[in-house]
């Protein structure tokens, strides 16, 4: 007999030999990776703030740093340099200058790749349901959020929109301790 109610599945209900725990705690070991995530100002206007927010927290990643912001035009000129020469570029520092974005560093394995899945296609009619753009892009002009494309391009943009004393270096601690007063 096998599958759902095969020998090994009934032991295992019943309480029989299982693998030993591993404990829950402590940082893993893999090295760290950041990259940095912005709410463009139609994702603010549109309070998706939280959504974005829920989305990586629920994903397992660590929250860095954050800030609301105005962008500078030096900014965005720097952020979007490879873009100087593309018709929409006039339009896209306009666009992002319209009002505040929200920018994020998040942290963990893999961060890069997978905020870029997380977040879909540049295009909103080519973003698959379920990805940010997916679900609230309505123009690829208008697409809600931003995500660094690769690990050298997150350092370099964390390295631009945030100084090191607005990064956080901290690690996910006992839970009991932190929710509870003693
Ligand atoms: S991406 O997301 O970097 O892979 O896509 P790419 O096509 O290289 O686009 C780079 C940024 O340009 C924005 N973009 C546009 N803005 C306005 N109008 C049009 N047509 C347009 N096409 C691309 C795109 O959203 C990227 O910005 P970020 O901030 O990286 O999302």
């Amino acid at each position: 007999m096998g599958g759902l109610f095969g020998r090994a599945a009934l032991r295992r209900l019943l309480g029989g030999p299982r693998a030993p725990l591993r404990p829950c705690s402590g940082e893993p070991s893999w090295p760290r990776e950041r990259t940095l995530v912005a709410v463009k100002p139609d994702g603010v206007q549109r309070r998706l703030v939280g959504e974005v927010i829920q989305r990586f927290e629920r994903r397992g990643f660590r929250l860095v740093g954050m800030k609301m912001l105005q962008v500078p035009e030096s900014i965005l000129t720097e952020h979007y340099q490879d873009l100087q020469g593309k018709p929409f570029y006039p339009a896209l520092i306009r666009y992002m200058s319209s009002g505040p974005v929200v920018a994020m560093v998040w942290e963990g394995h893999n961060v890069v790749r997978a905020s870029r899945a997380m977040i879909g296609n540049t295009d909103s009619c080519e973003a698959a349901p379920g990805t940010i753009r997916g679900d609230f892009s309505v123009h690829i002009s208008r697409n809600v959020i931003h995500a660094s494309d690769s690990v050298e391009g997150a350092q370099r943009e964390i390295r631009l929109w945030f100084r090191s004393g607005e990064l956080l270096d901290w690690v996910a601690g006992d839970h009991q301790s932190c929710t509870y007063p003693a």
